[in-house]
């Protein structure tokens, strides 16, 4: 039974209906009845039934050094008897600039500056407004453009939502759309058909400079993207793409902003992908999540040496950037990020997530031989099993949005909580799971997709 409540699961559901979910469906609001989750330890999840399922995705993509870590809670509970918060405009705290200094040190190249936020849409956020911030200090008020992606995630406050590119995420929601413009989704398996690697590569780099041709380099600002485009179905682009769009913007005088709210943190084997993982150094880089492994909200910009000396010194103009939170270097958190980064440095996370990400990847390549499964990939801990129901009818069309949902149930009954994303099960399991642990989960997601395989069949609308 939860210390907060002596209440049974139906109870519990019926009070989490007064909870408005992310993405919530309006049409089946108050009648939802969502697994009550009561506690958790390591890789697993355990609901109020008792039942323990796989934590498949790490909560959000964030549980990096798996659950129940008695060490994070005691830094958590040390920090907020000695001071719970302090504000940031007018003083120091110790969690924070000691947090902000060893996220200086383990950055890429000279990203030495960090403002810190509260979550990844604030991060980014934060990094869109530095641009335009950066461009009216620069006495450049007209280069204000951003450039991001089709099937891009970059958060949920209003300039971090206008960087999305998922049609579904914009359906019913205003974005701005002066100012963010779309270029196409990387992902070789989308890619429209005829193109080879190498011309799909190519593609990609002259549409980004017909982009900026088009709306014209002295407005645009900057590019913003994630290394691989997370919750856009782990979409990874082709091998030197980053460098062009790199050097492109900068022949253009504008700035790459990585977003690494799901790729740092060891989920690609490294702190940070951006330049390990795709051999570049980014202008400013943002992350989240992984960086208190889910245990307190926090979130981070950095931003270069190189970009800051353009703004600052004595020929610079006075300026202020006006931008900042109540809890920006929260010490709360920031002691959790501390603890959290030391955790993954004495057990060797990233090293650990290497090795055991790539028999991870090789177990779900395995599932190739499945009729449905239309392709498979990721890189270290992030992996993604794409599905396919390959009919004309319009039924099957609708079906394709719904299957991962549809595997998600069967996988939640044999113990697996799985990340779906319409035709896609994406997985990110905690760094600490053991190839033996592996196994299971792959084991379970077969038999998943069998399953929701036999329906389709059975339903008559899969013919395979
Ligand atoms: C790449 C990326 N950027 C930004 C965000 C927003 O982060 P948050 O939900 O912490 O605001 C997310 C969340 O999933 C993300 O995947």
């Amino acid at each position: 039974m939860n210390i907060l409540s002596n209440l049974g699961t139906e109870q519990l559901q019926e009070k989490d209906n007064h909870f408005i979910h992310p993405w919530e469906s309006m049409k089946g609001l108050g009648t939802n009845k969502r697994p009550i989750i009561d506690r958790a330890e390591g890789i697993y999840y355990y609901d109020t039934d008792g039942t323990r399922y796989i934590d498949g995705p790490a909560g959000m993509w964030c549980v990096n050094v798996g659950h129940g870590r008695v060490e994070i809670a005691d830094a958590i509970r040390d920090q907020a008897l000695r001071m719970p918060y302090c504000s940031p405009w007018t003083e120091g705290n110790v969690p924070a600039a000691v947090l902000c200094a060893k996220l200086a040190e383990i950055s890429p190249g000279d990203l030495n500056n960090v403002f810190l936020t509260n979550s990844g849409s604030t991060a980014v956020d934060s990094a869109l407004r530095f641009v335009m911030f950066y461009n009216n200090v620069r006495g450049k008020p007209e280069k204000k453009h951003i450039i991001s992606r089709e099937r891009a995630y970059h958060g949920s406050t209003y300039l971090a939502s206008s960087a999305c590119g998922k049609e579904r995420d914009k359906s019913f929601m205003d974005a701005n759309t002066e100012l963010f413009h779309f270029v196409s989704d990387p992902e070789h398996y989308h890619r429209p058909e005829g193109f080879g690697d190498a011309d799909w590569l190519e593609f990609l780099v002259k549409e980004f400079e017909d982009k900026i041709a088009e709306l014209g380099a002295d407005k645009c600002a900057a590019f913003i993207g994630e290394p691989l485009l997370a919750s856009g179905g782990v979409s990874i682009p082709p091998k030197g793409y980053h460098k062009r769009i790199l050097d492109i913007c900068h022949a253009n005088d504008m700035l790459y902003i990585s977003d690494e709210v799901v790729t740092a943190w060891g989920r690609l084997g490294h702190f940070f992908a951006s330049e390990e993982v795709f051999g570049i150094k980014p202008d400013m880089i943002t992350t989240a999540k992984g960086l208190t492994s889910g245990y307190q909200p926090l979130g981070a910009l950095f931003i270069a040496d190189e970009v800051m000396a353009r703004l600052k010194g004595d020929d610079a103009p006075d300026s202020y950037f006006s931008n900042g939170f109540t809890y920006s270097g929260h010490p709360v958190a920031c002691a959790a990020a501390l603890k959290n980064i030391e955790i993954m440095e004495r057990e060797k996370l990233n090293e650990h997530a290497r090795e055991v990400g790539a028999y991870f990847q090789s177990r779900l390549q395995e599932l190739r031989d499945i009729p449905i499964v239309g392709d498979v990939r990721g890189i270290g801990m992030l992996g993604c099993v794409e599905c396919s129901i390959s009919s004309d009818s319009r039924d099957s069309l609708a079906l394709d949005h719904e299957i991962g949902n549809r595997i998600n149930e069967h996988c939640s009954k044999l113990g697996l909580f799985v990340r779906p994303l319409i035709n896609m099960c994406v997985f990110s399991p905690p760094l600490i799971i053991t190839k033996e642990e592996i196994d299971i989960m792959v084991d379970i997601l077969r038999k998943g997709i069998e399953l929701t395989m036999e329906d389709v069949r059975k339903e008559g609308v899969w013919k395979g």
